[in-house]
């Protein structure tokens, strides 16, 4: 699919489900079963701040230090466009272009040198040039990118690079964990992540099918797309205020309410459309895992993977 500007009808429509807003178009075709409405909005916006606070060790937090001054960039399910504007704005004169199967939370007003496109990212990549861009960013598609798609999504993203580009990939681990090793504490975790992996699959439609292991096969997809070397950035990100050091707090403090609000929107219209659990069962397995996230004694804790090749 080649992109398109916002204006296609069938894209902005939307339907809801259990009082969230969903897009109809990406419930039809299975693409992408989160909603897109005021609340995610405001939650990937948080969650981008929590981000720039985990990697404050890069000068613009937004990519590494070792990705100097790229130009042109593309940055692929923009979603609600933070790492594209802030990026941006931090460098006027690099253009940003972001793709998006839904254009319901972008951002109204964007900048001179930001270009915000409708595209399928599960289609090959047709909407730009071979060797157009210095740097593709991808961030917390992997809910959104068929699974078989993945070796073919990056190979595409291969194509795209000018040579010596870098890509920027990024994923949550949605296995929580507890630094004391109480995983008693996390039943309801636990169970939660068991559940929402398994509706993943719950589709009779192959391009419906997402895969529950992007971060531990991403590497090999990068290395069979033509990546030579990979590096992997792990980082330990707290779901409430436990740790002692106070950066890592207030991270932690802040991704508690990221956290709660993600397992409910991520895995509502899945879980209980596919007949995993009723919505009462959803709800009352949420509210334990959210209590469980705030348990400052487990020490919970998310991985977060960055891989770079
Ligand atoms: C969880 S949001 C992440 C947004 C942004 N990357 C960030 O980090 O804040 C996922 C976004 O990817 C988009 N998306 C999911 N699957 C997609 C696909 N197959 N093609 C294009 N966009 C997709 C969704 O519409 C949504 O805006």
């Amino acid at each position: 699919m080649a992109a398109t500007s916002f204006n296609g009808e069938r894209f902005n429509r939307k339907v809801m489900y259990h009082d969230r807003e969903y897009q109809d178009y990406s419930l039809r075709h299975e693409t992408y079963l989160a909603p897109v409405d005021l609340e995610e909005e405001t939650r990937l916006r948080d969650q981008h701040e929590i981000l720039k606070m985990v990697y404050r060790d890069w000068d613009n937090s937004l990519h590494p230090n070792f990705i100097e001054d790229p130009e042109s960039i593309l940055d692929c399910g923009f979603g609600s466009g933070n790492w594209a504007y802030d990026l941006a704005e931090y460098d006027p004169n690099c253009t940003v272009m972001g793709v998006d199967i839904c254009p319901l939370m972008a951002p109204p007003d964007q900048l001179d040198n930001m270009d915000l496109q409708i595209a399928n990212l599960n289609d090959r990549m047709d909407f730009a040039e071979p060797e157009t861009f210095d740097l593709i960013h991808s961030r917390f598609v992997a809910s959104g990118i068929s699974a078989t798609r993945w070796p073919n999504y990056l190979r595409d993203m291969y194509r795209l690079l000018r040579k010596g580009g870098w890509v920027q990939v990024t994923e949550w681990d949605l296995n929580f964990r507890s630094e004391v090793g109480d995983t008693d504490a996390l039943q309801a975790l636990q169970e939660w992540s068991r559940l929402y992996m398994q509706s993943l699959s719950l589709t009779t439609r192959p391009q419906g099918k997402k895969s529950a292991r992007v971060t531990q096969d991403c590497e090999t997809w990068l290395r069979m797309a033509g990546f030579a070397s990979v590096t992997t950035d792990i980082r330990d990100v707290a779901t409430c205020p436990w740790p002692s050091d106070t950066h890592q707090r207030n991270i932690g403090e802040a991704n508690l309410s990221n956290m709660k609000d993600l397992i409910r929107s991520l895995a509502l219209y899945p879980v209980t459309q596919r007949q995993l659990r009723s919505i009462e069962e959803f709800q009352a397995l949420v509210d334990n895992a959210c209590a469980e996230l705030g348990n400052i004694q487990a020490e919970p804790y998310i991985r977060l993977y960055i891989l770079f090749p």
